[in-house]
């Protein structure tokens, strides 16, 4: 099926049309450039933009920085306060003209990478992260979703994990590559304590970048970049939109 998968970001909504059954985008993705962080005006503007891009009427997977229950967003907290606890379902369906459905960022490129790309076929347990404003996390067993996982949000030194050590904190503190991997380090460690993945998914816009920062992480697990890199996270919105159906 054709669904349009949007991935929301701190910085940026990206969106394409999706052919859910070979996981190809069916046109160049379409980005908007938004404010951090970003008036719930500006991005529902954005999201309706790239509907209008791809002159799409039909259904609408959106990938959310939340946890997501039944299409309402949680707390958000890179995106901006205004956007908590919202019926997603009903803003970006009215934004958009299209059956909006929502889940996790993390989640979205998760799914993409279990059926298409790092992790497909792998059947222990996989986790999923997204270093980018934030750190996203989806964790699989025997290819299954265990939703809202937020790894993220453990808290270090007092402070969100994803504070210390996301792709936003290496920019932001001029971190050299290897500073900042033993920064994600620290993380891996603690995130390997808590659950104990055979292999470890990364994705996010550091991903395309491996070759000058895998070299320093330590971890028990595998750690593979993600295939589908930046398209995730469309993708697996466009495949949640699917699977929510079924
Ligand atoms: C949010 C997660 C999201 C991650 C990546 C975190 O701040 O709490 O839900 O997956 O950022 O966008």
């Amino acid at each position: 099926m054709k669904v349009l998968g949007i991935d929301i970001g701190g910085s940026a909504f990206k969106g394409a049309p999706v052919d859910t059954k070979t996981g190809r985008l069916l046109a160049e993705r379409h980005r908007v450039e938004v404010d951090a962080p970003c008036p719930t005006v500006q991005g529902l503007a954005a999201a309706r933009e790239i509907a209008r891009h791809f002159q799409w009427h039909g259904p609408v997977g959106i990938g959310f920085p939340s946890v997501i229950q039944s299409n309402r967003t949680g707390p958000v907290g890179n995106l901006g306060r205004n956007w908590e606890k919202k019926d997603g379902a009903a803003l970006f369906g009215r934004a958009t003209g299209g059956k909006a459905r929502l889940c996790n960022d993390a989640d979205a490129a998760g799914l993409a990478e279990m059926k298409f790309g790092a992790g497909k076929g792998h059947q222990g347990s996989v986790l999923m992260l997204t270093l980018g404003t934030g750190i996203g996390s989806a964790l699989f067993f025997q290819g299954r979703l265990m939703p809202n996982l937020e790894f993220g949000h453990i808290p270090w030194k007092g402070k969100p994990i994803e504070r210390f050590a996301s792709a936003a904190v290496r920019k932001r503190r001029g971190l050299s590559w290897r500073e900042w991997a033993l920064r994600v380090n620290v993380f891996l460690g603690v995130v390997e304590r808590l659950c104990s993945p055979e292999l470890i998914i990364i994705g996010g816009g550091v991903s395309k970048k491996s070759d000058k920062w895998f070299k320093y992480l330590k971890a028990q697990a595998r750690v593979v970049p993600a295939k589908l890199q930046n398209e995730a996270g469309i993708v697996g919105a466009a495949l949640a939109w699917e699977e929510a159906g079924r």
